[in-house]
Order: structure tokens, then sequence, then C-alpha cells
């Protein structure tokens, strides 16, 4: 046993004195493209990636991750049926206003304690004359969200009727009920513009609305609504034939009302825009 334990490791050692164990080196980085093993007590050179390898490799890794990343976040954008227009809608584009400071502070520790709003289901009820900036904040909330992965579903109530409208002459009744599924499958409902939806349509419409706001409601996922009426307009609007104000009290159930005050930004545009047209034509 012993003599032939002798004659292997005698084979190795041949073996190892006639093998080569200078690493070849990467002529752009110096660092080496080989390596030693030693394997069954015989050393080997194996290839291995040098430093500037490892760096492309793993950049590449990283860029792949932020593809896949980007497209996941595209993909959440196209599903919560946002309009274009509010993509661009972000804390990072918000134009800071003293009168406005309050409502980007709640909208971004809003954000921040995401996990937390969900779990309680706290969501928010924003009131007040148009123009203050509500639908603007409630879309950044949107798209901070939808950029951490967060299905959201921002829209308002004109277009979610709408769109079950077109529904209707394709698929019938199937439409509704997939869009309404979609809707309470979201983690957050964002429901700009309420009540500025049309009343006609023997009530079908409130009926809708107040469908989506029982479904959230009763599966306790959070809702941000932003609306232009105050609360009591807002109350009659939602108050069914039958002078039920149903979906009214379902919102104040689940959404903290809070009621953003300050000069239209839409005025102020136009105040600008006229001191300037102004000047130009003096
Ligand atoms: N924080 C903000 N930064 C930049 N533009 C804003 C901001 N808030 C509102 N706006 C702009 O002012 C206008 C009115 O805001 P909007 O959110 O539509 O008001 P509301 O929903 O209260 O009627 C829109 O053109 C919007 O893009
Ligand atoms: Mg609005
Ligand atoms: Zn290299």
């Amino acid at each position: 046993m012993e003599e032939i334990a002798n004659i292997i490791q005698q084979k190795v050692m041949i073996h190892t004195a006639g093998l080569d164990l200078q690493c070849k080196i990467c002529s752009n980085c110096g660092t080496p493209i080989e390596h030693v093993i030693t394997f069954n007590g015989v050393p080997r050179k194996v290839a291995t990636n040098c430093k500037c390898r490892a760096e492309a490799y793993k950049k590449k890794l990283a860029d792949e991750a932020n593809q896949e990343r980007l497209r996941k976040i595209e993909k959440l954008k196209v599903c919560s049926l946002m309009d274009e227009g509010f993509r661009k809608c972000t804390f990072e584009n918000w134009e800071h206003t003293k009168e406005s400071e309050w409502l980007y502070n709640i909208g971004l520790k809003y954000c921040e304690n995401w996990k937390q709003a969900k779990e309680k289901n706290q969501g928010m009820l924003l009131h007040g004359v148009p123009g203050t900036g509500k639908s603007y904040l409630s879309f950044c909330i949107a798209n901070y969200l939808i950029d951490q992965f967060v299905p959201v579903i921002a829209t308002s109530s004109i277009n979610i009727i709408n769109k079950i409208y077109e529904g209707y002459g394709r698929n019938g009744e199937l439409g509704e009920l997939e869009i309404i599924n979609l809707i309470q499958e979201a983690s957050l409902l964002i429901l700009d513009d309420l009540g500025a939806e049309h009343s006609g349509r023997s009530g079908k419409e409130k009926q809708i609305i107040y469908s989506i706001l029982d479904a959230r409601i009763r599966a306790k996922k959070p809702m941000i609504i932003t609306t232009n009426l105050n609360v009591q307009q807002l109350k009659e609007k939602l108050t069914g034939s039958d002078g039920v104000a149903r979906s009214f009290d379902r919102i104040v159930e689940a959404c903290q009302p809070l009621e953003v005050i300050g000069t239209s930004r839409r005025i102020k545009k136009a105040a600008d825009n006229q001191r300037c047209f102004k000047q130009l034509i003096s």
C-alpha cells in the first residue's frame, strides 16, 4: 500500500515539475486571466476573469437588471390606466411654492410610509377649488410608488366610465367586470376628479363608481381620491335616487379628508401670461 502511494507521489512530482505555472496576464488591466488550482493533489491552470472582464460582466448583469426593472415599471404604468400627460407629475418636477409645501410634504410622507398606509388602509380625499394641485399630487404619489413596483391604478372616474362604455360595445358586461377586477387588484387606487363624471344614463355611472368604491373598501385596500367639489357637493353628487349617500359614506370611512387651499396655479399662469403679453404689446 505504502509503495503504491509513493509511486503516485513521485508521478505527481514529475507532472508538477513539467508544468509551467506562470499565469497569463490581461494586456488591458494587468491582472491574471488564469489561476492555479490543485485537483487530487495535481496543480492545474484554469481560465479566470481578469479585473476588467469581471467588471464588464458585473456591469452587464446590472444593466440587464435595470432594463428588466424599467420594463416592469413601463408595464405597470400602462396597466395603471394613467394618461400620458400625468407621467411627468413627479416630486422631482414639483414646482415649489410656499403655499404648496405642506402638500409636497404630505405626499412624500405618504409614499415613504406606504407599507404602513397599505396595512392600515389609509387613504386621502383631497378636495378643494380647481387648480390647487390635487391631481398633480396624486399622480406624483402614483409615479413614486410605481417606480417601487407598487401596482397602482391612477385614473379619473370619467376615464373608468369611458373605458367601461367602450367595453360594452365589444364585450358586454365582461368589460365592466374586468375593469372593476383590475381596479380591485391594484394595491392603491387613485381616483382623480371624482364627481366630474356626468350624472346621466339612468344613474348607471353612480352605480359603477359605487361598486368600485364598495369593492375597494370590502377588500380593505386604500384609495386616494381627488375632487374639485366641496364635501357637501360631493355628498349630494354621490347620493342615490333613494336619497342614500352610500358612496360618500364609504369614501369618508376610508379616506382622510384634506382640503387643499391656495391660489389656482392655472389662474396664476394665466395672469403671468397676460402680464407677459401686455409687456409684449406696450
Ligand atoms: N406641484 C406642482 N408643480 C408643478 N405644476 C403643478 C403643481 N401642482 C399643480 N401643477 C400644475 O397646475 C395645474 C393645476 O393643477 P391640478 O393638479 O390639475 O389641480 P387640481 O387637480 O387641484 O384642479 C396643472 O397644469 C398642473 O400640472
Ligand atoms: Mg384635478
Ligand atoms: Zn483585463
